[in-house]
């Protein structure tokens, strides 16, 4: 049943256009049952409701965030690990299953150039692989007994993150979790492509510590979730080893990309970073849920999670991964990813995210030479752009600006209620842009040439619409 659903995605809608109260009343409103149901018919009804009423990622015309189509063998990998039901919190729970994230870990590492030593943990995704990288962080930073006394305690001082306005969201919860608060991230500056500007980090470094302030943790960005930009890795890697700051880099989109041998210098760099967060169930495409935290000197996250309540009697010869992070019970993650690294190999992973990059290659040409598409950026695989009428090219202005951005946030909805494709949005320098990333496998160049004919149509349709309204 699953093979012939995966074989039938592309023959069917990227996604269709249900109302809530439509899906309340498929699933009925009835209460709790009391007594059971017979589960070949469940089964059957559970796959009939998800194959004709979900948003499909595997679909080659689904380009939205940086959500991937599922590796086939990731799937049975789940399936797999949950038969079995090892709890990876601990060795003794999980023998094999700790030592297979082990192995995992160590070659995520290698695939991205880490050193030999890195040490990790694998989480439910990229916002948590980033925040448990900032606890750590704060763990090392503080000289006084955080971990007893808090961020508050005796001896403290005001403890300073550095990040650019394009950091993902997470940044904001992950300050927020560790008692930090917002105004502790110091907003560092970009130049015109959304990279960081080096020189005001070094300044912005040097002044809070002048204030007798504690410069904790710079998060570098590389695959930024707007627009897909790499921060200048190597100058920061420089600067944060002279001013002894931890440098976490966020590569939860781009950074596996790091694999592709001919990967910007900019990107590679990312393997001289302090922690590294990695998500296999984007550019890896690993089933949802599995996001990586790399971290050089493993030991940090140890100092920063383990207790030893006596009720555990696990012993400190083997790794009990709920020393090195937020979970206690786990569940078997590695093991989806493993399989998929040992099926496609290195070369395979090249491969494969090269294809997407050079897709969007070629996207990019597509747009620039499309009379009513303007293009804005195309970094790693995520290509912005927007729809502009013909009359409206040459137009430079606030209102015509103001229009486009109206235009375009409603040719977005459209086509992605179409079913026709699904596209996510960015916003460039004050403009709504249209945002495909393409983290999928089974996408062609056929696709992409039906993605940009549905969204003109839209654009076009809209644009009549607009109008209409405004002569009304
Ligand atoms: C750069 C970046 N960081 C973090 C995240 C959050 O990852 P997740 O959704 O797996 O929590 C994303 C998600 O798109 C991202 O692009």
């Amino acid at each position: 049943m699953l093979a012939d659903f995966m074989a039938r995605l592309p023959e069917g809608p990227v996604n269709r256009d249900e109302q809530p109260e439509a899906l309340r009343a498929l699933i009925g409103d009835g209460p709790l049952p009391d007594s059971g149901s017979d589960t070949a018919i469940l089964l059957e009804s559970a796959a009939s409701l998800l194959f004709e009423h979900s948003l499909f990622n595997a679909h080659p015309r689904f380009f939205g965030y940086v959500t991937s189509s599922p590796a086939p063998i990731g799937v049975l990998g789940d399936f797999l690990a949950s038969a079995v039901n090892a709890n990876v919190g601990a060795w003794r729970l999980s023998p094999v299953a700790t030592e297979i994230e082990s192995q995992t870990i160590r070659w995520l590492a290698e695939l991205v150039g880490m050193p030999h030593g890195t040490g990790g943990v694998l989480v439910s995704g990229g916002n948590v692989a980033n925040i448990v990288a900032l606890l750590a962080a704060r763990r090392a930073a503080a000289d006084w007994d955080l971990r007893k006394t808090g961020v508050n305690g005796a001896g403290a001082s005001p403890l300073r993150v550095y990040a650019t306005q394009e950091v993902h969201t997470w940044l904001q919860k992950a300050v927020d979790v560790a008692g930090l608060g917002a105004d502790s991230i110091h907003v560092i500056p970009t130049d015109e492509q959304q990279r960081m500007d080096t020189g005001a980090l070094a300044q912005a470094i040097e002044h809070d510590r002048a204030k007798g302030e504690r410069p904790m943790l710079v998060v570098a960005t590389a695959g930024t979730v707007s627009t897909g930009a790499i921060d200048p890795l190597p100058a920061i890697v420089d600067l944060c080893r002279k001013t002894g700051v931890w440098l976490h880099v966020d590569g939860c989109y781009g950074g596996v990309a790091a694999c592709v041998p001919d990967a910007p210098a900019d990107l590679k760099a990312l393997a001289q970073a302090d922690s590294l967060a990695i998500d296999p169930h984007k550019w890896l495409y690993a089933p949802l849920e599995a996001g990586a935290l790399l971290v050089r000197e493993p030991e940090r996250l140890r100092d920063a999670f383990a207790y030893h309540p006596p009720y555990y009697h696990f012993g400190q010869e083997v790794t009990n991964y709920f020393d090195f992070g937020l979970q206690n019970s786990r569940g078997f993650r590695a093991l989806k990813v493993w399989l998929a690294l040992r099926q496609v190999g290195r070369a395979g992973y090249v491969k494969l995210i090269g294809d997407d990059i050079r897709l969007s290659q070629w996207l990019a040409t597509q747009v620039e030479a499309h009379d009513e598409l303007e293009l804005f950026t195309r970094n790693l695989s995520i290509t912005t752009f927007r729809y502009v009428p013909r009359d409206l090219r040459d137009k430079r202005d606030a209102d015509t600006d103001a229009y486009l951005n109206t235009l375009n946030q409603e040719l977005l909805d459209r086509s992605q209620r179409s079913g026709e494709a699904f596209v996510s949005n960015a916003v460039v320098g004050g403009r709504y842009a249209l945002r495909p990333c393409i983290v999928n496998f089974h996408t062609t160049e056929a696709d992409l040439r039906a993605l940009i004919e549905t969204l003109v149509k839209h654009g076009r349709q809209v644009d009549q619409a607009l109008r209409a309204r405004s002569a009304d």
